[in-house]
């Protein structure tokens, strides 16, 4: 049997891909650092009881779980949150507060595999532990919006869409939603971008048990077309103002941190994971053509419910799929894999013995060099050359040995330079470098 091609939902990385992936993970990496979060990393397999009543009914449906060989119940890690969670937790006496952590995990989730979601992805994860301030809120949307700005995007491409859960609670209720019922009300209202009306209706008489009264009063919460609106008509409901007033701070550091215009409100912003507490957000392509790039919010009470130890705690996870389809359609991706520095052509036998010692001295100063690898033509091997993308091309026949020189040619432009061999990785000196 044959077999070439993988499971679905999972991607072969060519260097091609390999090479758009790279691009991805080192604008991330620099909006961290910028930022000044530290990596981290965890297993990419964890007990099964980590995510089970903790992240809500949907990704538990989702997971890839097993009986390992010692009889315990595992999964491949779904998402990073319960790990950052377990691993702050355990540590929380002796880290610095507040914990201001990254990291770039690959997570697995049985899905429908659809335009842009796979059965496994890398998802950007950036956490701030042991805060319980709005600065915290808008530092953690500062920096995702900062790595869709390294990676070229603008708030014309991109908008991050905010709500506040405690805000949205306190609208339920009022509607006469009973407390019970809230998260079953969450997880309707979170499809509701995504499903017609009718179909959202029905999920919440169905699955929170609620009565058209209630329905229609939640769906005149989503009537109001901005923060404004919905300010004057709510303000004086029990708890809403003081809702509303952290949302407008929250507003105003992303204005002073330089991302009010990639910011906007909307109530229909829940998420989809049950352990969200506070402020929650998605980001989407402007021309809403694509799935949610990028999702998070605080969760005060995971670390409690994970570890023991309560830490107010926010963040958000960035999938590489959807952002990989957007800056494709943007043209914003690297063309190609990078090219070598040299290629060394051996003229005949005996020279093959020199490039390789050419070929030593380069990569011990730092270059790329390459050279066939079996007895090759000349012209066989410039066609190598070329076909490979490599930026300098040196022939090396009996004449250059005899000289002490060979000539670098630069395969863009043709020019030609003449370097004594021994110092070929000085002469060009890093300054030429791309
Ligand atoms: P999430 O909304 O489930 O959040 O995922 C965050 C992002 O990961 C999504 O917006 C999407 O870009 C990407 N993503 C999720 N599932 C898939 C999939 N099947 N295929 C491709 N991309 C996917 C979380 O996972 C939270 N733990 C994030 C978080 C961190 N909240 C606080 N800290």
């Amino acid at each position: 049997m044959s077999i070439t091609t993988s499971l679905p939902g999972f991607r072969d990385f060519y260097p091609r891909e390999l090479a758009a992936r790279s691009h991805i993970f080192a604008a991330w990496r620099e909006a961290a650092r910028r930022f000044g979060f530290e990596e981290y990393d965890g297993p990419p397999l964890e007990p099964l009881e980590l995510y089970t009543d903790k992240s809500g009914d949907e990704i538990v449906r989702q997971l890839y779980n097993f009986e390992d060989k010692g009889g315990r119940a595992v999964t491949l890690r779904p998402e990073m949150t319960p790990t950052l969670a377990r691993m702050a937790g355990a540590r929380a006496g002796e880290l610095r507060k507040p914990i201001r952590w990254f990291s770039i995990p690959q997570l697995y989730r049985y899905e429908r595999t659809q335009r842009g979601r796979l059965r496994e992805h890398f998802q950007w994860n950036v956490d701030v532990v042991g805060e319980e301030g709005v600065a915290a809120d808008a530092e953690i949307l500062a920096v995702a919006l900062q790595s869709f700005q390294l990676l070229g995007l603008s708030a014309q491409d991109v908008v991050a869409r905010v709500s506040d859960r405690r805000l949205l609670e306190a609208l339920l209720l009022h509607a006469g939603v009973p407390a019970d019922r809230l998260m079953a009300a969450y997880a309707a209202i979170d499809k509701l971008s995504r499903e017609e009306e009718r179909v959202i209706r029905d999920r919440l008489a169905k699955e929170a048990g609620l009565g058209a009264a209630a329905i229609d009063q939640i769906f005149r919460i989503f009537a109001h077309p901005d923060f404004e609106s919905l300010t004057a008509a709510y303000r004086d409901v029990p708890g809403v103002a003081e809702e509303l007033a952290r949302l407008g701070e929250y507003f105003g550091i992303l204005g002073a941190l330089g991302f009010g215009a990639w910011v906007t409100f909307d109530p229909r912003i829940v998420r989809g994971l049950a352990y969200y507490t506070g402020i929650v957000f998605e980001v989407f392509d402007r021309k809403g053509e694509l799935r949610a790039v990028c999702g998070g919010g605080r969760y005060d009470q995971l670390l409690e419910q994970v570890s023991g130890v309560s830490l107010p705690a926010l963040g958000f996870g960035m999938g590489d799929v959807v952002l990989r389809e957007l800056l494709a359609d943007r043209e914003l991706l690297p063309s190609g894999e990078p090219a070598g520095d040299y290629y060394l052509v051996a003229v005949g036998e005996p020279e093959r013995r020199v490039v390789r010692e050419m070929a030593t001295r380069l990569r011990r100063a730092g270059w790329s060099a390459i050279y066939s690898l079996r007895a090759a033509g000349v012209k066989a091997q410039f066609k190598d050359a070329n076909a490979r993308g490599v930026r300098r091309v040196v022939v090396v026949g009996p004449d250059e040995v005899a000289s002490g020189q060979v000539a670098v040619r630069d395969m863009a432009s043709g020019a030609e330079e003449r370097v004594r061999i021994e110092s070929l990785g000085e002469a060009t000196a890093t300054a030429q470098r791309r």
